[in-house]
């Protein structure tokens, strides 16, 4: 069964409200109809304002975190009950970002991802490995550390969960992982989703490429038989980028 590419821009900590409204415009407008998921994951105070921009286009709106509660005394937090009031279809955890910068343990981007799933939404779950871990031959090893994040016996539907496997050294970077580099990658995660539920659902899951990924670069990565799609930082913050990417996955 054929899967079908997602390439979704990870806007971080970027935009106004102004310029948000007008690139979530701008790739709605851009963004074809068939052939390639597109989605987009602005700052939280602009999820209402871009999902407006959106409306009536195929563009999904995600979110770049949220907390595992439903509700409650959280300061600063926000739930996945929230984001669903919002439009937002698909979540984040795990970015390395969230990582190596906010410190996120494993256990908290565990619940994290069950919260996200068990919400009903498209799970977008990244892992990746620091340049001394690959340097260190370490790199299957986080990546399956972090893949095992997620429990097999509560995420049921292929078609809702995604990995995005992003080599932290590549991230912002400009360096991306060669395609060989990718596919070996993607590949072992593949393998490793089979162990985890089975060879049928593996199959079935979307694994996008990010890390640097620009027009340039998309083809070729894009080409490798185990990678699905992109998620996409930098390139993903002007809608002529961003669109290149999403023509290339086409
Ligand atoms: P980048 O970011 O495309 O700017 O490297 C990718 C990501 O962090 O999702």
């Amino acid at each position: 069964m054929p899967r079908i590419p997602f390439i979704a821009g990870n806007w971080k900590m970027n935009t106004l409200k102004a310029s948000a409204i007008e690139l979530a415009k701008a790739v709605a407008q851009g963004s074809p109809r068939s052939g390639v998921e597109v989605g987009v994951a602005p700052p939280f105070v602009y999820l209402d304002a871009v999902a407006q921009a959106l409306a009536g286009s195929p563009v999904l709106l995600g979110a770049q975190d949220a907390f595992y509660e439903k509700s409650g005394a959280f300061t600063g937090e926000i739930s996945v009950d929230m984001l669903k009031d919002v439009g937002v279809k698909f979540v984040l955890t795990g970015h390395s970002e969230r990582r190596h910068v906010l410190h996120e343990s494993p256990e908290l981007v565990g619940k994290k991802a069950a919260a996200v799933y068990n919400g009903g939404l498209i799970l977008v779950h990244c892992v990746g490995e620091k340049l001394d871990e690959r340097d260190g031959n370490k790199t299957l090893a986080v990546v399956e550390a972090q893949l095992k994040e997620l429990n097999p016996q509560s995420i049921a539907d292929p078609a809702r969960l995604v990995i995005a496997y992003e080599p932290v050294w590549a991230i912002g970077t400009g360096r991306n992982a060669t395609d060989a580099q990718a596919q070996e990658v993607h590949a072992f995660i593949r393998q490793t989703l089979g162990k985890m539920w089975n060879p049928d659902f593996a199959g079935r899951v979307r694994i996008q490429y990010g890390g640097s990924m620009k027009p340039e670069n998309a083809k070729g990565l894009l080409d490798q038989p185990d990678v699905d799609g992109g998620l996409i930082g930098g390139a993903a913050l002007k809608a002529e980028s961003f669109l290149a990417i999403v023509n290339a996955a086409k």
